[in-house]
């Protein structure tokens, strides 16, 4: 009887072993696993049929049918090993390193135009200037006439402007902010002012909505070296102190003399500020005694943010920045 029952535990083995060996996939195993190791299973019937022996081989034939079970279960447990490993090789289309780290999990970050825009601030606080804002739907007043620029004035055909209403516009640069930081507070009075501003424009360099950093410096004794001085400490510590950079004389009603500065990149001069002596116009216009044109000068400038962040990221198109495209968002 026992040396029938060892026979049967050698067939069941070698079943199991063939089996094993063809399956090609978890459930195929789990099927076959059921087949021997099962309710039903081949092993279940073995266990079953110890009713027929003699008590006195029972404990003996016990010992083979564990035995043969441990065998079974070693023999499973190492094919599903190796038919995981072959699943996932397959998907990953070759061998998997295993040490290799876990894909991190997506994280974002901060627009271009929103850092560059910190970062500007940051060198300007350096040089002592503080932080001031005006509204974007803004009086025309302060967009234009309390900058020398009259409704007859030819300036004002220099931006295409937005009109909200008759008096009321989109402003179109960040020098509105000027007046009221005048308006707010005595000089001295050095302030920046970094937003968004709108223009009926649209190319390669022009966004009809885009940024500015305006700044402000009034002073007793302000004058048109400290002026160039500001902005070439700033590029130089934005961009390195070797920027080749150009100051090319330009007009602006509210700025007397007046300059605009290119930056060279990508093999051509990119105009990237305005800037110029503030107009003595402008500081009558605001009636205040104690920015009497005799006793103050100043000096003013509006950057464009994005020529900055394209200069600094590469980027030869800046309409690029607000097509919202995260396959370009992510490279920064
Ligand atoms: C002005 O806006 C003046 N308010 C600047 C100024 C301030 C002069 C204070 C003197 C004193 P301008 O139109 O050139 O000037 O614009 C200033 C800068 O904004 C430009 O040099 C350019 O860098 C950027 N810029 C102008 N238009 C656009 C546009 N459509 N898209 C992106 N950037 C622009
Ligand atoms: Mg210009």
């Amino acid at each position: 009887m026992l040396i029938d029952l060892d026979t049967r535990c050698q067939e069941i083995l070698t079943r199991a072993r063939e089996g094993a060996g063809s399956v090609a996939s978890p459930a195929e195993l789990q099927q076959l696993r059921a087949s021997f190791l099962g309710k039903k299973g081949a092993v279940t019937e073995l266990l079953q049929g110890m009713r027929d022996l003699a008590p006195a081989e029972r404990p003996v034939a016990g010992q083979r049918v564990n035995a043969l079970k441990a065998e079974l279960e070693a023999l499973f447990d190492q094919r599903r090993r190796d038919v995981e490993a072959a699943t996932l090789r397959a998907r990953a289309g070759g061998p998997v390193d295993l040490t290799l780290p876990g894909r991190g999990r997506f994280r974002g970050h901060l627009h271009p135009i929103t850092r560059t825009a910190r970062d500007m601030a940051q060198v300007f606080g350096g040089m002592g200037f503080t932080l001031a804002a005006g509204p974007q739907v803004e009086d025309e007043w302060f967009n234009f006439d309390a900058l020398n620029i009259p409704r007859t004035h030819p300036a004002r055909d220099l931006q295409d402007t937005f009109y909200v209403t008759d008096d009321v516009v989109l402003r179109t640069h960040t020098s509105p902010v000027q007046i009221r930081a005048m308006r707010a507070a005595k000089p001295p009075l050095r302030v920046i002012c970094p937003g968004p501003v709108y223009r009926c424009d649209w190319d390669q360099t022009h966004s009809p909505m885009f940024h500015q950093v305006e700044g402000l410096w009034v002073d007793e004794n302000v004058t048109f070296a400290d002026l160039k001085g500001v902005i070439e400490t700033f590029i130089g510590e934005m961009f390195g102190k070797g920027t080749k950079l150009r100051f090319r004389p330009s007009y602006f009603p509210f700025t007397e003399p007046s300059a605009e500065v290119d930056m060279w990149f990508g093999g051509r001069w990119l105009e990237v500020l305005g800037c110029g002596m503030v107009n003595p116009k402008v500081f009558a216009a605001l009636g205040d005694p104690a920015y009497d044109p005799e006793r103050v000068q100043g000096f003013a400038f509006g950057m464009g943010i994005e020529r900055f962040a394209m200069v600094r990221y590469g980027i030869d198109d800046l309409r690029l920045f607000y097509e919202n495209d995260v396959r370009f968002l992510e490279q920064f």
